[in-house]
């Protein structure tokens, strides 16, 4: 049987240990990281949470504890007491390694079989299998620290908007299934045949109505669920840090969120932010990046060459701006030296993944010009072109010709691909905006409509109103992005706070009176009754963390997390269930039609 801690008492924790310790008495418990048994010497590194520290017996010691310790194998679940004293060979990778535990006590708490991989903080074990044991996983110290600074930013939130009024109110789990947005996760409820729950998206209409009953300034870090494609930043169920204010607009909002950036910056990283932020309209943000979630840390900025090639003899430029589309490049300053003809060559199957039909370059390299395209133009034509792009010996010039939406794709894809290649990237760098202007609508090719780029409550900016019901698509809407080294860190809106304004954005995106009463009535029925002008926004906490622990995996900073087939590893969900359960909520699991 396994021996208990009965009579220790644990005094520090493994990875506090310096020399002031020296001299101590002291107990620790932990997991054996490694065992070294050199007959007479016996050392043992043992891990918690905080580090490492080395325990160490000699002929010295008590025998029934060196036999004891001699037992010992990695993961297994210690309980040590000893004095602290200096250690003979200094290891000065870790923080503990001047000094050793001579032991005068030792109990085997637990046992454990030898795990499936290694527990180190580097490993290139394959991530499936650490997911399969992410309880073993997650004894690395890398990942203890990623779920440590996401428990120091979610309090650093709670601390931040306290202090600036705000409550934190909980909305319910199981909510109104409604159609704008994403999928809805859905629950068969087994009192309401037929009938089913969806798990919420976003606490966004709550919010919204807890503005409407006075609570003024709300706040709440919040399970979210959407049933959408995984990407590498995207998980089916994700937390967000969300919050809503009343009686204020843009400028306020943006201003307390810039203050809890400052914040969370300050207190978890130790960081001084600089405020406001830059602020760019969503038009901008596309014309030179490609992107409304820039990476503003380097430039690689896109033109816009359309005028100058309209009628130029390269059908591909002519022919795509006739088409209403656009011809846009990248001036890679000195890239012509750097990127050979291959790699140029897999730079056109990078632009091809984001559906563009090629990359036409011109290459001043100090070898020789070569050109896919000048062929095709006029003297003229080409110097017209190489002027507008700022074009110099050594420079590599890059260019799409697309509908616009493939052509901002591609290169603002192809900016970051090449600042990452070319090692333009600081990765210690944070670089904070907001891009605002958003457009209020977007044409869903698929339902033949407009629908909302944010969200149906969003307020359309006042001075666009009139073009509501003539040009819906030139509408822009009161809503923000918080945009962190090419990632959309959160983003808002103020609201709608009008019943009428609220009818007509809901006619834009072709809801009829009888689906608006069916999905949203109980809320145009609550906006009869005195809604103060409002607005919020909500971050990704799980994207916040990756930012501030500067990963590029999700999952790292969820301590357990689903994969890209929005399963579970460990747990194997989702699963079959029995038979009796399914007609409880009265339902049939037919097969996928073919
Ligand atoms: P939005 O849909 O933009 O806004 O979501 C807010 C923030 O949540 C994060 N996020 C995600 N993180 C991980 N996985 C996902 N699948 C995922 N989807 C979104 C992003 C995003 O910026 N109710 C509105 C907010 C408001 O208007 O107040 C909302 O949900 O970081
Ligand atoms: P082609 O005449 O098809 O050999 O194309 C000449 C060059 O134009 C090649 O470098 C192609 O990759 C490039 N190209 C083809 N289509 C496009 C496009 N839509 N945008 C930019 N370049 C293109």
């Amino acid at each position: 049987m396994a021996e208990t801690m009965s009579g220790l008492k644990r005094t520090c924790y493994c990875g506090e240990f310096t020399t002031e310790k020296i001299g101590q008495e002291v107990t620790v418990a932990g997991w054996v990281q490694k065992i070294r048994n050199l007959g007479n010497l016996i050392f043992i590194d043992l891990r918690d949470r905080s580090g490492v520290v080395q325990l160490a017996l000699d002929d010295g010691t008590d025998r029934e504890i060196f036999e004891k310790a001699a037992s010992v194998r990695g993961e297994f679940v210690l309980a040590a007491k000893g004095v602290v004293r200096q250690r003979e060979s200094v290891n000065k990778e870790i923080k503990t390694g001047e000094v050793e535990i001579y032991l005068s006590e030792l109990r085997i708490l637990a046992k454990a079989q030898t795990p499936p991989f290694e527990v180190t903080d580097q490993t290139n074990v394959k991530e499936e299998l650490r997911l399969k044991y992410r309880y073993l996983d997650l004894r690395r110290g890398p990942m203890q620290n990623y779920i440590a600074v996401r428990h120091k930013i979610a309090k650093a939130a709670r601390d931040y908007y306290d202090k600036n009024g705000f409550i934190e109110i909980e909305t319910p789990m199981l909510v109104k299934s409604t159609p704008e947005g994403a999928r809805d996760y859905l629950v068969p409820s087994r009192i309401h045949e037929g009938k089913f729950y969806a798990l919420p998206q976003s606490p966004q209409l709550y919010k919204q109505l807890l503005m409407l009953s006075g609570f003024d300034r709300y706040m709440q870090i919040v399970r979210c669920f959407r049933d959408e494609d995984l990407r590498a930043d995207r998980q089916p169920e994700f937390t967000q840090i969300d919050l809503e204010m009343s009686f204020v607009d843009e400028e306020d909002v943006m201003e307390v969120n810039e203050g809890f950036i400052k914040h969370v910056f300050q207190t978890v990283l130790g960081m001084d932010v600089q405020t406001p932020f830059r602020r760019i309209p969503y038009s901008e943000a596309m014309n030179r990046f490609g992107s409304d979630k820039p990476d503003t840390r380097f430039g690689l900025e896109l033109q816009d060459l359309s005028p100058v090639v309209k009628g130029c003899g390269f059908q591909v430029f002519s022919g795509a701006v006739a088409a209403g589309g656009s011809v846009r490049g990248i001036n890679v300053k000195g890239g012509a030296d750097q990127l050979s003809r291959k790699e140029i060559d897999k730079l056109t199957e990078f632009v091809k993944t984001y559906k563009a039909k090629g990359l036409a370059y011109t290459r001043l390299a100090s070898t020789g010009e070569s050109s896919s395209f000048e062929k095709f133009l006029t003297e003229e034509e080409k110097t017209a072109l190489r002027n507008a792009m700022g074009a110099e010996p050594g420079d590599l010039l890059l260019i799409v010709a697309d509908k616009n939406a493939v052509v901002f794709a591609a290169l603002g894809a192809l900016r970051c691909h090449l600042a990452e290649k070319l090692g333009l990237l600081d990765k210690s760098k944070f670089d904070f905006l907001w891009v605002t202007d958003f457009p209020m609508f977007e044409y869903d090719e698929e339902e033949n409509r407009y629908v909302a780029m944010h969200h149906p409550f969003t307020s359309p900016k006042l001075e666009d109103l009139d073009k509501l019901e003539s040009d819906p698509g030139s509408v822009r809407a009161r809503a923000y992005d918080i945009v962190m080294n090419g990632y959309e860190a959160g983003g808002g809106s103020i609201r709608i706070n009008d019943p009428e304004l609220q009818q007509r954005v809901f006619q834009a995106i072709g809801l009829s009176q009888e689906q608006v009463e069916n999905q949203f009535g109980f809320l145009v029925n609550a906006f009869q009754y005195g809604a103060p002008p409002h607005g919020g926004m909500a971050y990704g906490l799980d994207r916040l963390t990756m930012i501030m622990t500067g990963t590029e995996n999700i999952r790292d900073v969820i301590a357990f997390p689903k994969v890209q087939n929005a399963s579970e590893l460990m747990t194997s969900c989702p699963s079959p269930v029995e038979e009796k359960n399914l007609r409880e909520v009265h339902i049939q699991v037919l097969p996928e039609e073919k």
